[in-house]
């Protein structure tokens, strides 16, 4: 995504968020080295989709830092295949891990963020998700 972006001439600062601020700001630095001519910046910040105040904390740093939101990303996921994880989406503590991480977390992430995307003039949201969100591949065989 980086890629494309850095290649309009238009200048654009894209948050890039991890649970652990040092990995971020490590991946954000490797990204820039291979953009060296990019007016784009990188902005590495700290959020953990699974802990509220994670993200209220991420919230008032983009709030103050930039005062709006142009596009949202909702990338993170957690890689809960049933068939190579050896269980099923029919129990109630593997449906609350997964419900809690790619559903949950998601949605406090968006909604904390809506005021913020409703500051620009033409705001996006982006969900990366899989063929398992249909629960099809879900029932024992
Ligand atoms: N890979 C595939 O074949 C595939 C296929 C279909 C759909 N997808 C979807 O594409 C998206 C990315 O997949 P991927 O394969 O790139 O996964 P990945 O390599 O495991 O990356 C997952 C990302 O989610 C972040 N993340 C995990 N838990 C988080 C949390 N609690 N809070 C904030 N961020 C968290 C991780 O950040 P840190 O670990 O750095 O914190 C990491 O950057 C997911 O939504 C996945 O469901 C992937």
């Amino acid at each position: 995504m980086f890629r494309a972006l850095s290649s309009f001439e238009k200048a654009y600062e894209v948050l890039f968020g991890r649970r652990s601020r040092v990995k971020a700001e490590q991946a954000a630095n490797s990204v820039m080295k291979d953009f060296p001519s990019t007016r784009s910046r990188i902005w590495p910040v700290q959020v953990d989709i699974e802990n509220d105040e994670s993200i209220q904390c991420m919230f008032e740093e983009v709030q103050t830092k930039f005062g709006r939101l142009d596009a949202m990303v909702n990338n993170a996921g957690a890689q809960f295949d049933q068939h190579l994880l050896g269980w099923y989406l029919d129990d109630a503590p593997n449906m609350e891990r997964l419900m809690d991480f790619n559903t949950v977390g998601t949605q406090i992430m968006t909604a904390t963020f809506v005021p913020l995307l409703l500051k620009s003039n033409d705001p996006r949201i982006l969900f990366m998700t899989s063929g398992n969100s249909t629960l099809k591949e879900a029932e024992r065989s």
